[in-house]
């Protein structure tokens, strides 16, 4: 019986939200003793946990079909092999998100990028950094690290960094300043799919088939309300990504239960509006599951 197998971050910003949205599709899993790899119990679909930036090249290898991982380290490794190896990035994941910015010293008066031409730039991202600085004619030169890249400019080895960012503590930390973003990343499941068996495939489209459900169920929330009939074309417009709502007469009044399943995002200034278009007893619930 054909499995596939799944790399995640093993401890990290990313790994609890990949073993989640892994189980939220359904899969179950029994660890094995070291905890490195972890055995799928209903469904045929079992997980190894490593580091994030083994991921690309475990898939490549083809150690595994899939791996979640930031869409900046599946780049740095594509990069590198210079596109002889491609990753198919099947579904982005609306998490871990980040970004790969330029940062100089605060005390540093640098207004932009193009200021940075012939000076040293401390990376963990040397591809993608030069990639991106190539593209805005930027030639600096690169000083790979492979970790606490942000202490380098203090140190003297480095003038900048190009380093992920995500709170931005880690620079104001380190008295560091934003000049510019390279590159906007967030997690994201990526497969090497090019040639697997018609049987992995086939596994592969029902496991897609269900992420994209939790994914959607994610985004999506379930609005009820009571409204007046003739506010009913106002209120569906504002319903944020629904179209036919389902309406409902309310025994003996003249309102109307409005019921919708909204396919974005659902804030209170959308609930004040629908209440100034004449709504009331507005619920909003979570959807758990869905499937189109
Ligand atoms: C990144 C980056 C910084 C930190 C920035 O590391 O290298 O250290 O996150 O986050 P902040 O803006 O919220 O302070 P990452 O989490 O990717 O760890 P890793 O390099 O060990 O994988
Ligand atoms: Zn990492």
């Amino acid at each position: 019986m054909s499995r596939l197998r799944v790399a995640i971050q093993k401890s990290g910003r990313l790994s609890e939200r990949s073993q989640e949205v892994l189980k939220s599709c359904g899969l179950k899993f029994a660890r094995s003793k070291d905890k490195l790899f972890w055995y799928g119990q209903d469904f045929p679909v079992d997980l190894l946990l490593v580091r994030d930036d083994d991921i690309p090249r475990l898939l490549l290898d083809g150690v595994c079909e899939l791996g979640i991982v930031g869409e900046n380290i599946a780049m740095e490794v594509m990069l590198e092999r210079d596109g002889r190896d491609q990753l198919h990035c099947l579904r982005k994941l609306g998490f871990g998100h980040c970004r790969l910015s330029i940062a100089v010293p605060e005390e540093r008066g640098c207004a932009s990028i193009s200021e940075l031409q012939g000076m040293r730039i401390a990376t963990s991202y040397p591809e993608l950094t030069r990639h991106l600085l190539k593209e805005q004619n930027v030639q600096a030169t690169i000083v790979e690290l492979s970790g606490s890249v942000e202490i380098a400019p203090g140190l003297g080895t480095a003038d900048a960094i190009s380093d992920l960012v995500s709170t931005g503590t880690t620079l104001r930390a380190n008295h560091l300043r934003e000049l510019d973003v390279l590159f906007r990343s967030e997690a994201a499941l990526y497969g090497r799919i090019d040639g697997i068996s018609a049987a992995k495939r086939e596994l592969l489209d029902r496991l897609l088939a269900r992420l994209e459900g939790v994914m959607q169920a994610a985004e999506s929330k379930y609005v009820m309300l009571h409204a007046p009939r003739e506010a009913l074309q106002k209120i569906t417009e504002l319903l944020p990504g629904v179209e036919h709502p389902s309406v409902m007469p309310l025994e003996g009044s003249d309102r109307i239960a409005v019921h919708a399943v909204c396919g974005e995002k659902v804030f209170w200034e959308h609930l004040e509006a629908l209440k100034a278009a004449g709504a009331s007893a507005i619920l909003v619930l979570p959807v758990e599951k869905m499937l189109a």
